[in-house]
């Protein structure tokens, strides 16, 4: 069984991924520890030195290699990974992708707090961050929406209901 949390920055992937694992007993890995392990450098300074892009190929890379080397996970995505190339086709086709959507207010509160450690919100003043969640994440609604669950809800949920709401057993 391979499972793979989408959703936006914030929205509680590896929270929930590392819970969801424990659970299942089966391995668990966050998409962005596994790039800035492999690099030898932290995302921020990924992007500051080589680019966006040159990120975005690394995590396919390594997207691939996971889904080819475990036969169970739970895999964090970024909020970005299932936006580019053909990844959330990859994802869908080899497990069982989950959106955890979660509500604007609680991204904004969450990502306030941790905001230097993503370079997409690192320059950014407190005052922009909504407007920039809410047009970001219509952008990807479109690519977050194709996922096989959708959790609107987890700030209360314990993980059980979790488990159950996710595979419905
Ligand atoms: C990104 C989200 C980050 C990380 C990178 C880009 C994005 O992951 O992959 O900073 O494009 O939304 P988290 O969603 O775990 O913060």
């Amino acid at each position: 069984m391979k499972i793979f949390l989408i959703g936006f920055m914030g929205s509680g992937k590896t929270h929930w991924g590392e819970r969801l694992a424990r659970s299942l007993r089966i391995p668990f890995f966050d998409l962005d520890k596994e790039i800035v392990d492999k690099e030898g450098r932290s995302i921020p300074e990924i992007f500051a030195e080589s680019g966006e892009e040159q990120f975005r190929i690394v995590e396919k890379q390594l997207l691939e290699s996971l889904i080819e080397t475990q036969s169970s996970m739970v895999l964090s995505c970024g909020g970005g990974t299932p936006c580019f190339f053909n990844n959330i086709e990859l994802m869908k086709k080899n497990g069982l992708t989950v959106w955890l959507n979660t509500p604007v207010d609680i991204l904004m509160q969450r990502l306030l707090k941790e905001k230097n450690e993503r370079p997409l919100l690192k320059n950014m003043a407190d005052s922009e961050m909504k407007a920039y969640i809410v047009r970001k994440l219509n952008e990807r609604r479109l690519y977050y929406e194709q996922a096989d669950v959708i959790l609107e809800k987890d700030n209360d949920l314990s993980i059980n209901d979790f488990i159950q709401n996710i595979l419905h057993v």
